[in-house]
């Protein structure tokens, strides 16, 4: 028994948080078990690690350290929580995973193709059914996230920044067309859950729940 791995992916204030209890609900009312996480975090050891890597004062930290860091993080999480909960049959949906590395470490921070080796060992072959890719400017995502309060560590980044992180997915998504659905973020929002819930009816026929 497996159940399913639905992530979601974007720039900060896309508005992911949102979308994951609209996803939640769209399983809910099928009578599925449905439980929702997040990355960095989602275990005690991992939402340790979330302090560290999100602390606005630690602006020392290495870009490496970072990336193993988050990679840590992953690894703890995907075998405490994720693959257990998948193991019982149960929709886990997930906000970030791997692609975030790949989009923040990878290509925001140029650390190249040892970002996906490190996470190898720290998915241990455990990918997503479907990922979300909340997708908006990132001039836009920086307003929206500047009304909600304080920045953390990585959304203090210039916008230079979120630019190559922006191009890290576009470029992720162009390689994983089956698996990663481009969402445009800058629609209204339930215009952004319809968009979803076709992707997850496709999905659903697919997998037969
Ligand atoms: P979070 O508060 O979850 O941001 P958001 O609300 O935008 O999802 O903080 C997570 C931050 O960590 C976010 O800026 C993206 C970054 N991040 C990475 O750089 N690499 C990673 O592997 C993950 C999971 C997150």
């Amino acid at each position: 028994m497996r159940g399913l791995f639905i992530t979601l992916e974007g720039g900060d204030g896309a508005g992911k948080s949102t979308q994951i209890r609209n996803i939640e609900s769209f399983f809910d009312k099928k009578g599925l078990v449905v439980v929702h996480t997040r990355e960095p975090g989602g275990t005690a050891i991992s939402e340790k690690l979330r302090d560290i890597l999100l602390d606005a004062k630690n602006l020392e930290m290495n870009a490496v350290t970072e990336m193993l860091i988050y990679a840590a993080a992953r690894a703890q999480h995907v075998r405490e929580f994720v693959r257990p909960a998948l193991e019982e049959g149960k929709i886990v949906i997930c906000d970030r995973f791997v692609d975030s590395s790949i989009a923040y470490q990878a290509y925001g921070r140029d650390l190249g193709d040892m970002v996906a080796e490190v996470n190898s060992y720290a998915i241990d072959g455990l990918m997503p059914d479907i990922t979300f890719w909340m997708d908006i400017d990132p001039k836009e995502g920086k307003e929206r996230v500047s009304k909600m309060g304080d920045f953390d560590r990585l959304e203090m980044e210039k916008l230079d920044f979120h630019y190559k992180v922006r191009g890290g997915y576009q470029a992720l998504a162009e390689q994983n067309p089956e698996r990663i659905k481009r969402i445009d973020a800058s629609k209204a929002v339930d215009e952004i859950s319809r968009d979803i819930e076709i992707y997850l009816e496709e999905l659903c026929r697919r997998k037969g729940l």
